[in-house]
């Protein structure tokens, strides 16, 4: 008689602690489940902040630009590719005239795109030698146009670059 008592409370301990066993194993697999989906839900619904693209980039300082020198600026355009963040390095040839206008010619050249250098005041191409005007006019070679231009504006010393726009022939 006593030891069909035990028994029956022995059943009760187990099933008891089955029971507080399984509601741990419950709580602990919502608490992976929430981990899990919660950071899943705000990547899939709510898209990384983009970078504020107001069309103009700070090209840098050009306090100490010398009339009829120019110089090469690279700047960073930060960009949003699907989800990813992508920043790319951007270069100008920046000129600063005698009436201080500051101009701000696209890298490449308008032959075949290659890159272009300042020498003996003028801008040469090397890979079919054309030669540009400091004012980005062709003064030799196969380049069909002048070089591009980006927009430019001034704030206080920094150079803002904005588009790039493609020269006419
Ligand atoms: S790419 Fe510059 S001259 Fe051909």
């Amino acid at each position: 008689m006593s030891t069909h008592k035990a028994v029956h409370h022995g059943d009760a301990a187990g099933s008891t602690r089955r029971g507080f066993h399984l509601i741990v194993l419950n709580v602990l697999g919502a608490a992976v489940t929430f981990a899990i989906a919660i950071p899943t839900l705000v990547y899939l619904l709510f898209p990384p902040k983009g970078v504020k693209d107001n069309g103009w980039l700070d090209a840098g300082d050009i306090s100490q630009l010398v009339p009829n020198d120019p110089v090469e600026l690279s700047f960073q355009k930060t960009r949003m590719d699907g989800w990813r963040l992508v920043t790319e390095k951007k270069t100008a040839w920046v000129v600063k005239g005698e009436d201080n206008k500051v101009t701000a010619f696209g890298p490449q050249c308008t032959h075949l795109g290659c890159a272009y250098h300042f020498e003996n005041k003028q801008f040469v191409c090397p890979c079919h030698n054309t030669f540009f005007s400091i004012d980005g006019k062709v003064t030799a070679g196969p380049a069909p146009r002048p070089l591009d231009q980006y927009l430019v504006k001034i704030d206080g010393n920094r150079l803002q670059v904005g588009e790039l726009k493609k020269s006419v022939a």
